[in-house]
């Protein structure tokens, strides 16, 4: 495959006691070698998925991901909402294990029809996660964005998210339900964004939507980082003011969100406190790539758009 991959690993932990060093932790079910470590002060994983696990050539398994096909949910919002253009697939064009044991997702331009197709992928309802009072959580990947030049990448929008378990069923209760976003580029930029969504409905509420609570970090696109998010809410006093979102890469802080900073509880609630899955996907065009390039250039995808692009995962 090209060079335009994303990985991931999402690995999910519980905050506990402060350990020495990193410990390696078994995933149930599996024989040895499919480790992930956790990280220092977490005591437990929620969730791993390495995915290493599967063969080559192979879809991410259906124990833990649902596939999220067509161009909306079923009664949902056209386009995912979002004013994208691609068809999101199974097929092993546009998602599949690599052979270094990665998560690949590649957007793919039919060269007759002109016309898309993608992949997204969400966590099962069985594995949906929450973080409990007094406690933190983390939601780490490990993941590679296509290293093609940004010219040849307008439109292109892989994300590494979280929506709450309430948009299931429903799609038409954003921002209300909450989201989470750990990790969006667009256009082929040198940026990570990151970003909360709340509020009662859009545009303007306490998360500024459409653009939400957001911040963008330089970005090395030639090499894999860790991206992770601490919902966190150890705040000693127990108040939703003090419980913060925490966004790293490779370890860094770059962005945190409090309670403060929005200034509403019942929003706040839906960003932190309610149970949410995760999403790994590659869109194509939107509102997001649209605003963020150059407004000569119309609405993405150009012309210029290269073939495919990946996220990759181990
Ligand atoms: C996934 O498993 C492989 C094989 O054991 C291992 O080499 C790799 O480090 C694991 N990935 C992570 C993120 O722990
Ligand atoms: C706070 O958020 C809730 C739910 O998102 C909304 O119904 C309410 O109007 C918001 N309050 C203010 C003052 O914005």
């Amino acid at each position: 495959m090209g060079p335009f991959c994303v990985v991931l690993t999402a690995g999910l932990a519980l905050l506990g006691g402060v350990q020495a060093a990193a410990t390696p932790v078994q995933e149930w079910g599996y024989g040895p070698g499919y480790n992930v470590y956790l990280p220092k002060g977490f005591k437990k994983a929620l969730f791993v998925d390495n995915f290493s696990l599967y063969w080559p050539g192979s879809l991410p398994s259906t124990s833990k991901w649902a596939f999220d096909l067509g161009t909306s949910y079923p009664g949902g919002p056209g386009n995912w909402g979002t004013g994208e253009v691609q068809t999101y697939t199974s097929s092993t064009n546009n998602i599949v294990i690599t052979t270094s044991g990665t998560l690949q997702i590649t957007p793919v331009k039919n060269p007759v029809t002109g016309a898309w197709t993608s992949s997204r992928i969400e966590t099962v309802a069985a594995r949906d996660i929450v973080c409990p009072p007094g406690q933190a959580i983390r939601i780490e990947a490990w993941i590679k964005l296509g290293d093609l030049p940004a010219s040849k990448q307008l439109g292109i929008w892989p994300a590494f998210w979280m929506l709450s378990s309430a948009y299931r069923g429903n799609y038409w209760n954003w921002p209300m339900i909450g989201e989470i976003d750990i990790l969006e580029n667009v256009n082929g930029a040198s940026a990570a964004w990151q970003t909360i969504h709340c509020g009662p409905n859009a545009p303007g509420g306490p998360c500024n939507e459409y653009t939400g609570v957001t911040n963008q970090a330089a970005l090395d696109r030639s090499r894999f980082h860790k991206f992770s998010v601490d919902i966190d809410r150890t705040n000693p006093g127990g108040s939703w003011r003090g419980e913060k979102v925490v966004w790293r890469i490779d370890g860094n802080v770059v962005f945190t969100v409090d309670g403060n900073r929005v200034n509403n509880e019942t929003a706040w609630t839906a960003v932190t406190r309610t149970p949410k899955f995760i999403l790994l996907n590659v869109a194509v065009g939107g509102s997001f790539p649209d605003n963020v390039a150059n407004p000569s250039l119309g609405r993405t995808p150009t012309d210029a758009t290269v073939r495919y692009v990946a996220v990759f995962s181990t």
